[in-house]
Order: C-alpha cells, then sequence, then structure tokens
C-alpha cells in the first residue's frame, strides 16, 4: 500500500487531474491540500469533461473518500455551486466528501482585494485568477482568517463575517472602489452554510485512521512547483505551497507516511499569468502549440503562454520535491514537429549555469541553451504501449527523464482516461 503525493513539476496545468484520475482507480482517499479554486483539473471520461475546481479529482471514481485538507482555502459559495454541478451530473457526492474544520474560508472581500491589488500594481501585476486566494492566506497569517469551523455555528460566523467586511470595506471605500454589499453576501452564506457545514469535520482523524487501516491515499497536489510561494518565480506565484512538503502542513499526515512522490510534467511548458518563463516560445511556434495543446486556462479561460521543456527547471524542482515517479503528459501535441528543442542550460550574465537560479530577477535574464530532437512526424495518440511508441517519441522521453534524473512511469498522449500507460505496473 503507497500513500502517494502527486504534485505538478513546472507552472501547473501539467495534467495533474488526469493522471490523478488515472491512478484514483486504486486509491481509497484522495486528499487537497493547498490551493482553492484557482485550481482548474481537467477529466475527460468518455464524452463527458469535468473541471474540478475545489474537489478533489478522485470524487469521479465511485470508490474514493474525497478530503478537503486544511491548508486548502475554501470559498463556501463556489464549494456549494461544485457539489451541486456534480450532483447534477450524477455523481455521487453525498457521504464521500469532508471538508477540515481548519480550512480557511475565502468570500468576496477576497476577491475584490484581489482585484483591487492588481489593479495597483497596474503592468507588474500578478496575473491572479481573481479568486480572492491570495488575500485569504493572508487572512490565515494575519491571524484574522475564518475557517470551516465556523460554519456550524451561524451566530460567531455572522458577527466574524460582518467585523471583517466592515475592515475590507473601509478600504475599499478609500481606494475609491465599489463596497461589498454586507447584508446581501451574508444572506447567500447564511443560506449555504447550514448545506456545507455537515461535510465539515477534523479530516485528521479520518485520514490517519485510514491510514492506520493499510488504506491506499493519494494527495493532490494544485499548481505547480514555480508557483510555490516559496520555491516558485516569487512573487509571480501563488500563495501557497504546491510542493510535495505541503502534503503533510496541509493534509494532516507525518512525512513518515508519505511513500512515494510523483510529478507530472507536460512534454513541453506552459505558464498562465505573469512572471518569468526562460523557454517561452513566442510567435507562430508558440501559438502552435498552443492551439495543438488547447491551452487555454480551465479556471479562466486565459491563453497559455507555451514554450519548450525546460531541463533545467524541471530537474531542481524533481530534486525538491523528491518526485523520484514521473508522468509526461501531452506527448501526442509534439507529434507533428520535425524537431524539437529541449532546454538543457541556461546562459546567465555570458556564464553557462545548469541550476535553476533562485533570484527571481536572474531567471528573468537567463537565455535558454538548447539541443534539438528529431520528431517523430506521426500520431501517438492510439499508442497505448512502450514497444509501441515510435522510436524517435521514445529516445524523446528516455532523454527527458534522463536530463531531470527521475524515473518514466506514465506517459499520457491525449486527454481521454484510456489515452493513458503505466510503463512500470505496481
Ligand atoms: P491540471 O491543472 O494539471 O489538472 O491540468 P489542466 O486540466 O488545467 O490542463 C491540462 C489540459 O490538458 C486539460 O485540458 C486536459 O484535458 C488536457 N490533457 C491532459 N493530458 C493530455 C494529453 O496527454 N494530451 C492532450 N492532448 N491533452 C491532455
Ligand atoms: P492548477 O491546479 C496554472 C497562477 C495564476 C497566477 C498565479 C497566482 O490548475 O494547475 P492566484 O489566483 O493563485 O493568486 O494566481 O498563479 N495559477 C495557476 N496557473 N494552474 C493553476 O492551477 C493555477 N493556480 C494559480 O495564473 O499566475
Ligand atoms: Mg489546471
Amino acid at each position: 500500500m503507497a500513500n502517494t503525493v502527486l504534485i505538478g513539476l513546472q507552472w501547473g496545468d501539467e495534467g495533474k487531474g488526469k493522471i490523478i484520475d488515472y491512478i484514483t482507480g486504486r486509491s481509497d482517499v484522495v486528499v487537497r491540500f493547498q490551493g482553492g479554486n484557482n485550481a482548474g483539473h481537467t477529466v475527460e471520461i468518455g464524452d463527458e469533461k469535468f473541471i474540478l475546481h475545489l474537489i478533489p479529482s478522485g470524487i469521479l471514481r465511485s470508490k474514493a473518500l474525497c478530503i478537503i485538507g486544511n491548508g486548502v482555502v475554501v470559498n463556501p459559495l463556489s464549494l456549494h455551486d461544485e457539489i451541486d454541478e456534480l450532483k447534477r451530473r450524477g455523481i455521487k457526492v453525498d457521504g464521500r466528501l469532508q471538508v477540515s474544520t481548519r480550512c480557511q474560508l475565502v468570500f468576496q472581500y477576497h476577491c475584490m482585494l484581489d482585484g483591487l491589488f492588481e489593479k495597483k500594481l497596474g503592468d507588474s501585476k500578478i496575473g491572479t485568477t481573481k479568486r480572492g486566494i491570495g488575500p485569504a492566506y493572508a487572512d490565515k497569517v494575519n491571524r484574522v482568517g475564518i475557517r470551516a469551523a465556523d460554519l456550524k455555528h451561524l451566530d460567531r460566523f455572522e458577527k466574524r463575517f460582518r467585523a471583517q467586511a466592515a475592515f475590507y470595506n473601509r478600504i475599499f471605500r478609500d481606494a475609491g472602489v465599489d463596497e461589498l454589499d454586507v447584508d446581501a453576501e451574508w444572506k447567500k452564506l447564511s443560506d449555504v452554510a447550514p448545506r456545507v457545514a455537515p461535510l465539515v469535520t477534523d479530516t485528521v482523524l479520518t485520514l490517519n485512521q485510514m491510514v492506520k487501516a493499510g488504506k491506499e491515499v493519494l494527495f493532490e497536489g494544485a499548481q505547480g512547483t514555480y508557483l510555490d510561494v516559496d520555491y516558485g518565480t516569487y512573487p509571480y506565484v501563488t500563495s501557497s505551497n504546491t510542493t510535495s512538503g505541503a502534503a503533510c502542513t496541509g493534509g494532516g499526515i507525518a512525512p513518515s507516511r508519505i511513500d512515494l512522490v510523483v510529478g507530472v510534467a507536460k512534454a513541453y511548458t506552459t505558464r498562465v499569468g505573469s512572471g518569468p518563463f526562460p523557454t517561452e516560445a513566442t510567435g507562430e511556434i508558440g501559438e502552435y502549440l498552443r492551439k495543438q495543446g488547447g491551452e487555454y486556462g480551465a479556471t479562466t479561460g486565459r491563453p497559455r503562454r507555451c514554450g519548450w521543456f525546460d531541463a533545467v527547471a524541471t530537474r531542481y524542482a524533481v530534486m525538491l520535491t523528491g518526485a523520484d515517479s514521473i508522468a509526461v503528459t501531452k506527448l501526442d501535441v509534439l507529434d507533428s514537429l520535425d524537431k524539437i528543442p529541449v532546454c538543457i542550460a541556461y546562459e546567465l550574465d555570458g556564464k553557462r549555469i545548469t541550476e535553476m537560479p533562485s533570484d527571481t530577477e536572474e531567471i528573468a535574464r537567463v537565455v535558454p541553451v538548447y539541443e534539438e530532437l528529431p520528431g517523430w512526424k506521426q500520431s501517438t495518440a492510439n499508442v497505448r504501449s512502450w514497444n509501441d511508441f515510435p522510436a524517435a517519441a521514445k529516445a524523446y522521453l528516455q532523454h527527458l527523464v534522463e536530463l531531470i534524473g527521475a524515473r518514466l512511469d506514465i506517459v499520457s498522449v491525449g486527454p481521454k482516461r484510456d489515452q493513458t500507460m503505466s510503463l512500470n505496473p505496481a
């Protein structure tokens, strides 16, 4: 029985949702441990497409219990809508979803603050999803946040909500922007709270009891390594730790209980929002990758910036996260290319370097050094086993994992559930 943490090794949207869905076939519990509804995890099953934002992707497998751990910031209105939508589409949610009492809640005033900060930043804006994620985490560390436990106690919830809302309304007033209609917002919250409250429980207990009973747990990372608030391209990051260690603090499990870290990487790279992206391909080729890969944000619909595989950044991410096992997604997007550049080093101020700089200003200045690998010029969409890959595709994949120092365990060649293969079945 392996307890597995799955995280993104690039700038998010690596195809984590799809790989989680593939792995959860055998998981008993799936746990989200950070982020919020800034995430958009896509799973395609047959002709149906699901995009999960707050609820663990494991909900689509009938067996798995799903937990929203304490490290997640939860917008109760969005959670309620997401549950309704899944139920409407025939997914069984009742009795299968738990929310930690310790989750911080996200409210409309956080979303408004998110918008206000972005406006203030002007051209240097982060390009957030405007879901209020940063302001909600800021409230948490400022010790003024409201937690999911309060959903069970409307009186104290109302008092805290109105106090915080009044405080932020003074800021909105000073900034000359619209204030929050507190009564209208409280009406929505007081309607939804009793519906979400029954899900709220001490998930640390549930999780650790399941682990003790030998159940298999999958921790579902959101975002990616370079959006991590400590290790990413700060300040162009999200406001949580997105790397594997966060599974412990945000899920409520000890490091000694984690057996495996799976890192997901696209066969190329994308990023949405602002900030340095060394291997970004602008112009025609960037547009080509965006079109072939359908690279538009699953949460905001924004076009994603596209570029080549960056072995320097991804190797550092593997080291940092301990992702010994790799899933490479979207190989099929490269099917028609003659030659495929892979970044193997950077030049920084005229000097060749092979490690990711830790100073964002330096990351912004690096010039990628590429080597070109031959393309395979045929479709891989129907490949289901290693031996069926064209030789050049095998060479490309093998080269990527050699460069980043990890084991290739899963390859994905299309968005559908069955377009996935395990190379080293357990
Ligand atoms: P996540 O946030 O990491 O879960 O990734 P997203 O769902 O935001 O973005 C990944 C996108 O790529 C989704 O539209 C998936 O349906 C799609 N996708 C995942 N794996 C593959 C693949 O191997 N090939 C192709 N063509 N699309 C894929
Ligand atoms: P998944 O889980 C890609 C990016 C935003 C922005 C920055 C900060 O689907 O991979 P935030 O709203 O979090 O304060 O925005 O982080 N971002 C993501 N990019 N995938 C995501 O999630 C993201 N979640 C946030 O675009 O640049
Ligand atoms: Mg996504």
